[in-house]
């Protein structure tokens, strides 16, 4: 069974779990902020729909990686529901910290709810997230349930250290290329690991398998992030759903922009002159990729997709879903398509 038909098997009942997970706020005048979590989640509100929901990776992931490792996928649907909760509540709060009045192709949550009422709903998807975890309690050992919710609580605080970094760098002038991976180490990539991970222990693999995913999703989330910065800057707004002036508006210190700042040359010039106005933003990012800044960050996902398919390797995953999670890498290395 290929990718496509796995994805189709595994949607549906990523879709219900989420729904269950998120039916915890309920109550007298709170149909608002569950309204909330539903729009963020795309089912609900105007252009609702696939392109609303994002690419549900993460879970897919989850659920991939349980099947391969040889268990049931459908004991791993808490854990998916729980890895896509904390992404989602990510994204909330990271469009009010990087000031995002997109996403997906509709406004932000706190471009419709304005920032105090978008903290707090990120707030309870955090909160949600962990709750998700819940039905592990029934389908899985004692144990497992307990180091999977430690696998999900510590992957949050490393993603928050990389937002730390992420908007720490923002104003330093003094940032190297090396500065870049323990960022994006934190913000995307502690995520993707614990996607594998949790995958893993669902399966009750053995410790050394366990690594070997935890590694796959590590390197893939670092190849993954590289492309979103090259998304961030190249990308059509229409495809991806979010603006792709603000990255270098708001001084994000992106792989390809570190990697011009390291050359020297034009670019490197105008940005240490002040920010970035938007109207400057097509010619600056025609200056990024003549200079070079476009096939370094490519070669570089391309050379931490190998890493992440060389761990999968070591994994030693089986059946359909084994072949999917190959498929899977390649395909996020092409995402630009
Ligand atoms: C966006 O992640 C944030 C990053 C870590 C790069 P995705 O590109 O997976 O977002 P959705 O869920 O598909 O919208
Ligand atoms: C995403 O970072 C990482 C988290 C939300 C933790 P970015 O700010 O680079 O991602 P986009 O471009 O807004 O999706
Ligand atoms: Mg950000
Ligand atoms: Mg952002």
């Amino acid at each position: 069974m290929s990718l496509d038909k796995l994805t189709k098997i595994y949607t549906p009942a990523i879709e219900s779990e989420l729904k269950n997970a998120v039916a915890r706020i309920n109550g007298p005048g709170l149909g608002e902020l569950h309204d909330m979590m539903r729009y963020h989640l795309g089912w609900i509100g105007e252009g609702a729909g696939a392109k609303a929901r994002g690419k549900r990776i993460r879970p897919l992931i989850v659920l991939l990686t349980t099947a391969s490792a040889g268990g049931d996928w459908e004991r791993a649907l808490p854990a998916s529901a729980g890895i896509e909760l904390v992404h989602n509540f990510s994204l909330i709060h990271d469009d009010i910290e990087d000031n995002s009045p997109l996403r997906r192709g509709r406004p932000t949550l706190w471009k419709k709810w304005g920032v105090p009422q978008a903290v707090n709903a990120g707030d309870a998807m955090f909160s949600l997230a962990h709750l998700a975890l819940q039905p592990m309690e029934t389908t899985s050992p004692t144990v497992n349930t307990l180091q999977a919710g430690r696998v999900l609580q510590q992957a949050c605080l490393t993603l928050t250290q990389g937002q730390y970094l992420d908007i720490a760098y923002e104003d330093r002038e003094d940032l190297s290329i090396e500065d870049y991976w323990p960022m994006v180490s934190g913000k995307t990539a502690a995520l993707l690991a614990a996607c594998t991970e949790l995958g893993a222990l669902v399966a009750e693999a053995a410790p050394a398998t366990r690594e070997a995913y935890s590694n796959f999703g590590r390197h893939l989330g670092l190849a993954f992030q590289a492309l979103d910065d090259i998304l961030g800057i190249w990308g059509e707004s229409e495809h991806i759903g979010k603006s792709t002036a603000s990255d270098l508006v708001e001084g994000k210190k992106s792989l390809p922009v570190l990697f011009a700042l390291k050359q020297g040359g034009i670019f490197a010039k105008r940005w240490h002159q002040g920010p970035i106005e938007l109207e400057e933003v097509p010619i600056l990012a025609a200056q990024l990729e003549a200079e070079g800044a476009r096939s370094y960050t490519i070669n570089e996902a391309s050379r931490l997709t190998d890493l992440a398919l060389a761990s999968l390797d070591e994994a030693n995953p089986g059946g359909d879903a084994g072949d999917a999670l190959t498929t899977l890498a390649k395909q996020l290395l092409r995402r630009e398509e």
